[in-house]
């Protein structure tokens, strides 16, 4: 799928992390951990086996991942210098929640990145008093120091903001403070929030958006309502309850639905992996589906997950690890060979017929299967 070398790495170093945020894969709605969280971490080790060579082509790289945080690997100094050894003048972009580690930690991340193309990008959804309420068990005094400490260094950040309705009073405080201090604001609309439609009086469809950007959706004012977002606490080992729900931004009071049952109890060990119904992507089959595949369209980009395993991007990562009735049975005939070895090397595992053909073929509706397309591909990256 890939037509000159590899630019790019979107890597989740660690699966790791201090907060439990309701929408983000790694927890079951911020209650318990899901069974694919392995708290496991890359070392410089597996970096080094990626090699020097491969590396050194690298001119971007975003420390992110879909279920961990990167401030929580514990080589993260060893291994951000030596990709910068391997190209000195490699952008490096950190995301985190800014609540983990302590300020000696946040300062030698500024003065690492404040002479190079390098920057921290801060999920912060609030202020003192509503951050933690997105970004649970993110300690507001803790996340402010280390932020305070870093920006002292003089190195480049980034602020995204997700906008609910618990965080917009907060709004004007952050932009005044990231002009202050020079900060990129990005104002985003979070994922999570589903619609839910009536027909004759009934509730009968609900559609899961929960990777569509919330509020710009044009919402038939007789039909559709916004799901809040349900927030759950864990009560024991394995069972987890409702806590409270979050409210969508700019949505009037009739138009949220707010149902989520406060008696009911949910155990991990039900949880099983699963994503799609086949039956309902039939359709696609024979259709001429257009995808901009967001790996290969301005950059060549690959994902590497916290296990090692080389992905060609985070959705289908994501989309594995929930159990992709569709991917898995291809993504599993592989799976010993997207790991990278003393005796296999990245460049085999890229022109492995999983990179060559299988990703190919998903995105021109060739699959061997009864959809033809990669659900994935049609759902992140079709027009
Ligand atoms: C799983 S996080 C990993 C990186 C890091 N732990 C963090 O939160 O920034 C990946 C990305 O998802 C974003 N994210 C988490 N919840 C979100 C939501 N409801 N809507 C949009 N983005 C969200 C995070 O801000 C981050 O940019
Ligand atoms: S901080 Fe990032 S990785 Fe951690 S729970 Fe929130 S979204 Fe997930
Ligand atoms: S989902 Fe498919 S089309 Fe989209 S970036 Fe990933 S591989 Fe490319």
């Amino acid at each position: 799928m890939y037509t000159q070398h590899i630019n790019d790495i979107h890597i989740e170093v660690t699966d790791r992390c201090n907060a439990e945020c309701p929408v983000c894969p790694r927890s079951d709605g911020g209650g318990q951990e899901m069974p694919f969280v392995k708290n496991q971490e890359l070392g410089l080790a597996y970096f080094k086996l990626i090699g020097r060579d491969f590396l050194s082509h690298i001119k971007h790289w975003n420390f992110c991942g879909v279920k961990g945080d990167p401030a929580s690997a514990q080589e993260l100094f060893e291994i951000l210098d030596y990709i910068l050894d391997c190209n000195p003048d490699a952008e490096i972009d950190i995301r985190t929640n800014g609540g983990a580690r302590n300020t000696k930690f946040w300062t030698k991340v500024g003065n690492r990145f404040k002479d190079k193309n390098c920057q921290v990008v801060w999920s912060v959804d609030g202020w003192e008093e509503t951050n933690h309420i997105y970004r649970r068990n993110v300690k507001w005094s803790k996340l402010f120091a280390n932020l305070s400490a870093y920006i002292s260094t003089g190195a480049t950040s980034k602020w995204e903001f997700n906008k609910f309705a618990h965080n917009m009073k907060d709004l004007d405080t952050i932009k005044a403070f990231c002009r202050r201090n020079n900060i990129f604001l990005d104002v985003r609309e979070p994922f999570g929030f589903s619609v839910v439609s009536h027909k004759t009086g009934g509730m009968v469809d609900s559609t899961d958006n929960t990777e569509q950007h919330g509020m710009d959706r044009k919402l038939n004012p007789l039909v559709s309502k916004i799901k809040t977002i349900p927030v759950y606490k864990k009560k024991d080992e394995t069972i987890s309850i409702l806590d409270y729900t979050i409210k969508p931004h700019g949505t009037s009071e009739d138009k949220i639905l707010d149902d989520h049952d406060p008696t009911a109890e949910y155990d991990i060990n039900d949880w099983k992996p699963g994503v799609y119904d086949r039956e309902d992507f039939k359709q696609y089959k024979g259709t001429e589906q257009t995808i901009d595949c967001k790996a290969t369209n301005t950059s060549q980009e690959i994902y590497i997950d916290s296990s090692g395993i080389i992905y060609p991007c985070c959705y289908i990562a994501g989309k594995h690890q929930m159990g992709d009735e569709q991917l898995n049975p291809y993504i599993e005939k592989y799976k010993d060979q997207l790991i990278v070895t003393e005796d296999h090397s990245i460049y085999d595992i890229l022109a492995l017929d999983y990179f060559t053909k299988v990703m190919p073929d998903g995105m021109n509706g060739d699959l061997d299967d009864e959809i033809g397309y990669c659900i994935t591909c049609v759902q992140h990256c079709g027009k």
